[in-house]
C-alpha cells in the first residue's frame, strides 16, 4: 500500500512527482515485466482439487500429496488452505540453461528469446510471490539454482523476501572429476536459503549428524564417558574478564592466554569445568590447559555452505537412483541426489511432524528424502509435491506426475527390485493423488465436484485427505469434526444429525443448502460452523490469494533502510556462554 494519497493529488502535484520519478535511479533488480509474453498459466479462477483414487498410494486418509498441475494454481490452493504453514520450501527451478529445461506455455522456452531472463524471472517471481505465503514465520526456503540465473535469483529472492530474511548461500559440489570443456570447469551450483524469521530459523534448525571422520577424532582413553577429544580453551581477542593466569595442578606451570588472545571462557566457568575434571593439561600437565569434549555430548554439527559430494552426492549418483529405480536413467533428466535433499531436510525441517513442500518436484527426489528420514529417526513428516505433466505441444501426453514422481514415490513407499542391489525394503507411507482444476468463479455451481469441495473441506480444515462419499462425509482429527452434504436428503440429514449426536468437540458442516442443514439440527446441543457452498468457498479462496500481494515500492523501500544494531555488554557475556558451550560443540575438527 501506498503511503501517498494520490487521489487527493492536484494535476500538476502528480506531474511532478512523475518527473522526479522519472529521472531516480531505484536500486533493486527489474526486468521487462510488459514485454514478455503472458504466462498462460497464470489465471484468477478458483482452483479445486480432485482426487484420483487409483492412482493414490496406501489406504485412506492420506497424510501426504502429491498434486498435478501447473504449480501456479496449486500455489493458489495453497495459499488459501496452508497459509503459513510449511516448515520448509524446497524448490529445484529450471535453471533457464536454454536446453530444454524450462517448459513456457505449453513448449521449451527459447534460449534466443530476446526477453530470455526477464520471462524466467517474471515465472519465477509469480510463484515466490505465493511461496512466501506458506511458510511458518521460522520456516525457510531453499532454492537450487546454477550459474545461468543465480544472480538474478538472489536479487530476485531479495525483492520477495527481503534483504534481512537471507540466511545462507550454499555450494553444492556437484561433480567428482574435473570439467575439462570451459576454461574454469564448473563443479558447483548453488543452494539459496531464506527464512522471513532467521532468528527464528537459527533456534530450531537442525544439527547435522557426525560423520566417521569427524567421530575419529575423538579417542578412547578408558574414560568413564567414552571417547572424548581436547578442545582449546584459547580464542583470539581481548577480553579483560578473560584474561586470568592458569596453573597446572599436577606441575604448577603457569599459563597465560597466547599473544593476541584470551581463554574462552570467564574465570568462575572455568573453575566448574576444574571441578567436573574437565580441564585438560596434556599427558605430562605441562600442555597449554584444553577442555574435554565428550562424543556423548555431541548433538551434532553446526551445518555451514559447503556440501561436498562425499557428504550430499553427485550428479551421477542422482542418475543412478533414476536408473536403479525406473530401469533407465532416460526416466528422468535432471534429478538431484537423495542425500542432497535428506541435507536440507536434516537442516530444515528437523521437527518430526514438519510439513515440507516442493512445487518444482520433478521425479519426487524430495519425498523420497522424507520418507527416509522417517524411517531413520521414526518421525512423521509430511511432504505436498507439485509437478506439472511436462506435456508440450510436441508431446502432449506426456504426464511426468503420473509416470515419474508419483511411480518413485510409490516405490519408495512400497519397497522395489533395485537391478545392483536387489530388494530394496519400503519405506511406508502413503499418499493421495490429487489433480488442479481451475473453475472460473461465476461457474462454482455447476463446475465444483463434490470431490472438490470435500478435498477443500479437509486441507482448510487442516484434516488428512479421504474419499468423499455419496451423500454424508466425515472426518475427525482430534476432537475437530468436518461433514460435507453433498444432498440435502432425508437419508444423508439424519446420518448428519446421528455423527453429530456422538461427537463432542468443534464441528464444521458444509453444505450447498446451509439453512436448511442449521434448520433441520436445530435444538442439537453441538456447536456448529456452517459454511455454504459454493460462496463460502469462493470467499475463502479470495481471502487466501487477497494476502498474496506483489511487494509495494514502499515495501521495497522500507526493506532497504539499514538496522542500527547496538552493541552492549550483553553480546559480550552470550558470546562467553556460547564459546564455552555452543560453538565448541558445534564444530568437531
Ligand atoms: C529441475 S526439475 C526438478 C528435479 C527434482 N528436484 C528432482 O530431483 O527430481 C524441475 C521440474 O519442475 C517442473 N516444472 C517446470 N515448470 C513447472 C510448473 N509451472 N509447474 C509445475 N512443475 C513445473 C519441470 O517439469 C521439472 O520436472
Amino acid at each position: 500500500m501506498s503511503r501517498i494519497d494520490y487521489s487527493s493529488l492536484t494535476k500538476e502535484q502528480l506531474v511532478d512527482i512523475l518527473k522526479r520519478r522519472d529521472v531516480q535511479a531505484r536500486y533493486g533488480l527489474s526486468w521487462e515485466r510488459l514485454n514478455v509474453d503472458a504466462d498462460r498459466a497464470l489465471n484468477r479462477d478458483f482452483v479445486g482439487l480432485e482426487l484420483d483414487e487409483s492412482l493414490s498410494c496406501g489406504p485412506s486418509p492420506w497424510e501426504n500429496l502429491i498434486i498435478e498441475g501447473d504449480n501456479f494454481d496449486a500455489l493458489r490452493h495453497l495459499a488459501t488452505t496452508h497459509a503459513g504453514q510449511f516448515h520448509a520450501i524446497y524448490i529445484d527451478v529450471p535453471y533457464n540453461t536454454g536446453n530444454k529445461d524450462f517448459v513456457y506455455n505449453d513448449n521449451f522456452f527459447d534460449a534466443r528469446n530476446r526477453y530470455r531472463h526477464s520471462t524466467w524471472l517474471e515465472f519465477i517471481y509469480q510463484r515466490l510471490v505465493l511461496a512466501r505465503s506458506l511458510l511458518r514465520d521460522s520456516g525457510s526456503i531453499v532454492v537450487s539454482i546454477d550459474d545461468n540465473e543465480v544472480f538474478n535469483l538472489g536479487l530476485l529472492m531479495n525483492q520477495v523476501f527481503g534483504e534481512k530474511c537471507f540466511v545462507a548461500n550454499c555450494i553444492w559440489q556437484k561433480r567428482y572429476s574435473r570439467e575439462n570443456r570451459s576454461a574454469i570447469g564448473d563443479a558447483h551450483e548453488y543452494l539459496l536459503v531464506y527464512s522471513l524469521d532467521p532468528d527464528g530459523f537459527k533456534n530450531r534448525r537442525g544439527r547435522l549428524a557426525l560423520g566417521d571422520k569427524q567421530k575419529s577424532v575423538y579417542k578412547d582413553t578408558g574414560h568413564v564417558r567414552g571417547k572424548w577429544r581436547a578442545v582449546s580453551l584459547s580464542a583470539q581477542g581481548f577480553r579483560p574478564n578473560q584474561m586470568y593466569e592458569i596453573v597446572s595442578p599436577q606441575t604448577g606451570k603457569v599459563f597465560v592466554p597466547p599473544e593476541g588472545g584470551c581463554w574462552k571462557v570467564i574465570r568462575s566457568r572455568f573453575d566448574e569445568l576444574t571441578e567436573k575434571g574437565l580441564i585438560y593439561f596434556g599427558k605430562d600437565g605441562n600442555a597449554m590447559p584444553s577442555r574435554m569434549q565428550f562424543l556423548e555430548d555431541i548433538d551434532g554439527m553446526t551445518p555451514w555452505t559447503w556440501w561436498p559430494h562425499e557428504e550430499v552426492g553427485h550428479t551421477d549418483e542422482a542418475r543412478k537412483e533414476i536408473q536403479d529405480i525406473f530401469g533407465t536413467q532416460t526416466a528422468f533428466d535432471t534429478p538431484k541426489p537423495t542425500r542432497l535433499m535428506e541435507r536440507v531436510l536434516q537442516i530444515c525441517a528437523p521437527e518430526k511432524d514438519a510439513l515440507v513442500l516442493d512445487f518444482f518436484a520433478g521425479s519426487g527426489t524430495t519425498a523420497h528424502a522424507l520418507l527416509r528420514m522417517n524411517k531413520g529417526d521414526g518421525g512423521h513428516r509430511r511432504f505436498v509435491m507439485v509437478s506439472s505433466r511436462e506435456a508440450t505441444d510436441e508431446n502432449p501426453d506426456k504426464n511426468l506426475c503420473r509416470d515419474v514422481c508419483a511411480v518413485r514415490i510409490r516405490k519408495a513407499i512400497e519397497g522395489y527390485r533395485s537391478e545392483k542391489t536387489g530388494p530394496v525394503a519400503a519405506l511406508g507411507g502413503s499418499f493421495a493423488y490429487v489433480k488442479t482444476v481451475t473453475v472460473p468463479m461465476h461457474r462454482l455451481e455447476e463446475g465444483l465436484s463434490d470431490s472438490m469441495v470435500w478435498t477443500f473441506a479437509l486441507q482448510a480444515c487442516g484434516h488428512p485427505l479421504s474419499p468423499v462419499q455419496a451423500g454424508l462425509s466425515s472426518s475427525v482429527k482430534g476432537n475437530h469434526l468436518a461433514a460435507y452434504c453433498a444432498n440435502t436428503k432425508p437419508a444423508t440429514l439424519t446420518a448428519l444429525r446421528t455423527l453429530l449426536e456422538g461427537h463432542q468437540g468443534p464441528t464444521v458442516v458444509l453444505s450447498w443448502a446451509p439453512q436448511v442443514v442449521q434448520a433441520f439440527l436445530s435444538g442439537l446441543s453441538s456447536v456448529v460452523s456452517y459454511v455454504g457452498v459454493p460462496q463460502d468457498l469462493q470467499r475463502a479462496f479470495r481471502q487466501g490469494n487477497a494476502q498474496v500481494h506483489e511487494p509495494t515500492l514502499v515495501e521495497d523501500e522500507a526493506r532497504a533502510v539499514p538496522e542500527t544494531v547496538e552493541v552492549t555488554d550483553d553480546t559480550a557475556v552470550d558470546e562467553v556462554d556460547e564459546l564455552g558451550v555452543a560453538d565448541d560443540d558445534g564444530e568437531p575438527a
